[in-house]
């Protein structure tokens, strides 16, 4: 097995991005549910707990670095992120894909490119050279959803925001990142309108991901019983 080789798999890599709010996570767990009854299914998440409690990037997150220090940190989360989403791929990630597992990704290197940018970091060479050895997936799915409606949700949460989730500017910006991909355009990136119900959402990843693989979904009750 090795990433650096770009040593093939038989399973299949689906990351699901978007902005905070955007309904990751909730479609995430219906496209799991559907997934299990072709095969095995993994859902992991990138960023780890091994960074997201980083002193350095909690501050940064909640605009409580000094601009001297932010400026330079802005540098310092890709790299940070890319450490994460390595060890993640060689430690779980990869020998899931080996094993023929359907791996679901709530977030992919992407989010990390479209924070970037939000921050004013615009050097997408070095961040793609960065992740060269990360896999393509065999289908991106980004959940677009309008500034606002992303902010109002994460507002409604129970967990406290972070300044930058709900700071106009930035989530603009990740949404015109998410949009325009300056990593470079693919068939296998899909736009998914994600400001309607959550099922009618869920249907149209189904439809989209059944497209793209070739599946015929059973049914997810009858699936799950014993
Ligand atoms: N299609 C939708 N319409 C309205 N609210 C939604 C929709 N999808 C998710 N939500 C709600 O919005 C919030 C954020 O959803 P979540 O799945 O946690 O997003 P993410 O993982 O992208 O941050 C949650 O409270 C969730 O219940
Ligand atoms: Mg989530």
């Amino acid at each position: 097995m090795s990433l650096r080789d770009g040593t093939p798999y038989s399973g299949v890599l689906i990351a699901v991005c978007g902005l905070d709010g955007s309904g990751k996570t909730t479609q995430v767990n219906l496209l799991a549910e559907q997934l299990r009854t072709v095969g095995p299914v993994s859902v992991l998440r990138p960023a780890t707990d091994a960074i997201r409690f980083d002193q350095a990037l909690v501050d940064y997150r909640n605009g409580r670095l000094p601009p001297d220090e932010a400026h330079d940190m802005v540098v310092e989360m890709p790299l940070m992120a890319a450490a994460d989403i390595f060890r993640q791929m060689r430690t779980t990630i990869l020998p899931r894909l080996q094993a023929g597992d359907f791996v679901i990704c709530d977030r992919y290197v992407y989010t990390s490119y479209a924070r970037a940018h939000a921050r004013g970091f615009h050097d997408q060479e070095w961040l793609s050279a960065l992740n060269r050895y990360l896999p393509v997936p065999n289908l991106t799915l980004y959940l677009d959803v309008r500034p606002e409606v992303a902010v109002n949700r994460v507002l409604a949460r129970t967990k406290a925001p972070k300044w930058e989730e709900t700071d106009l500017d930035r989530v603009s910006g990740a949404r015109s990142a998410f949009l325009e991909q300056p990593w470079g355009r693919r068939d296998t990136y899909r736009v998914v309108d994600a400001e309607r119900p959550v099922e009618e959402i869920a249907e149209q990843v189904r439809e989209i991901v059944a497209t793209t693989l070739g599946l015929t979904f059973g049914d997810p009750i009858a699936a799950s019983s014993p």
